[in-house]
């Protein structure tokens, strides 16, 4: 029995780390995805190739000693293989066109990709069930995952998500987005960790922060539904200055801002920082925005908006 699905990466437009404390956040899905192929073998063994490594463990290994990029897919097929009462092997194939590490969404779209996947071979995948096994596969990276970038990868287009809730942006806004690669990559989890540290160190203003972010969302989803491209952009300088002050941005991720700045509506970091992309957003023409960052050596390229989320074959 064999099973395929493929789910979109994804940009944090507004509202990272803030997230993880209940705040709103913008994401978007964009047009690079994962593809998941799993397959029933009569071996009793879980093995996972991707660009990452080959890795084959029986399925009742320790699970401290599974390849930590691999975690979440061998918990996946695990879970799921109990729940079912499958008594052989699963392997799956992983191939994927977003680079890995730098805040597009690489992992999630893989934990999606693959959570419906699995469910393939033995029943017909559901997105609400497959986005609730994506997320908790996450948690096998990061713990404290809001769910924000899984939920984007299933639903597609442009989220609004909250821990609370979540739900689809209407809007025939154009959003030009062009995304540079700094070529560090970063971990979420000590991301995370860093801004964990800075709100025990700097508690009052974590709070007031955390509601200028909130206000600004406000202020961005209403610039959205209006096709307000200008006030965008200046929502998204505002986002950034934000995540520069709990340390998220780097001088790197700031440097390339303020290049992308000149010719641009607005920039920020997208992801968990550290390292990672830049996003900007362009009103009509991207390209002098894209030639003056390459010109400094990064990678760029433009994307489009996924509407179409999950996908399962
Ligand atoms: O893993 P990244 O770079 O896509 O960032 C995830 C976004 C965070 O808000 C930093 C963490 C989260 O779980 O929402």
């Amino acid at each position: 029995m064999k099973s395929k699905a493929s789910a979109p990466g994804k940009i944090i437009l507004f509202g990272e780390h803030f997230v993880v404390y209940g705040t709103n956040s913008i994401l978007c899905a964009i047009d690079r995805r994962t593809t998941v192929v799993a397959e029933t073998v009569p071996e009793k063994l879980i093995s996972i190739h991707s660009e990452l490594g080959n890795d084959a463990d029986p399925p009742d290994m320790d699970f401290d000693r599974i390849s930590a990029p691999h975690r979440p897919l061998y918990y996946l097929a695990r879970r799921l293989a109990d729940q079912h009462g499958h008594d052989g092997g699963i392997s799956l194939h992983v191939s994927s066109e977003i680079p890995i590490g730098v805040g597009l969404g690489s992992s999630s779209a893989c934990c999606v990709a693959a959570a419906a996947a699995i469910s393939g071979l033995f029943e017909e995948p559901n997105r609400g069930r497959t986005l609730q096994l994506a997320m908790d596969a996450e948690k096998t990276i990061h713990e404290k995952s809001s769910g924000a970038d899984c939920t984007a990868s299933v639903h597609g287009g442009l989220v609004r998500y909250s821990k609370r809730d979540h739900s689809r942006i209407r809007s025939s806004a154009d959003l030009k987005l062009t995304v540079a690669n700094s070529g560090t990559e970063h971990s979420t989890a000590d991301m995370v960790r860093g801004v964990s540290e800075f709100r025990e160190q700097n508690h009052d203003r974590f709070i007031d922060i955390c509601s200028e972010a909130e206000d600004l969302i406000r202020d961005a989803l209403h610039m959205i539904r209006r096709n307000n491209l200008q006030g965008l952009g200046r929502c998204m300088s505002m986002n950034q200055r934000l995540l520069r002050e709990i340390g998220a941005s780097t001088e790197e991720l700031d440097s390339m801002t303020g290049i992308a700045d000149r010719t641009s509506l607005g920039s920020k970091m997208t992801g968990a920082g550290g390292g990672g992309c830049i996003v900007a957003l362009n009103a009509v023409s991207a390209e002098h925005t894209l030639d003056s960052l390459v010109a400094e050596g990064y990678e760029c390229f433009h994307t489009e908006i996924d509407f179409k989320g999950l996908d399962t074959f």
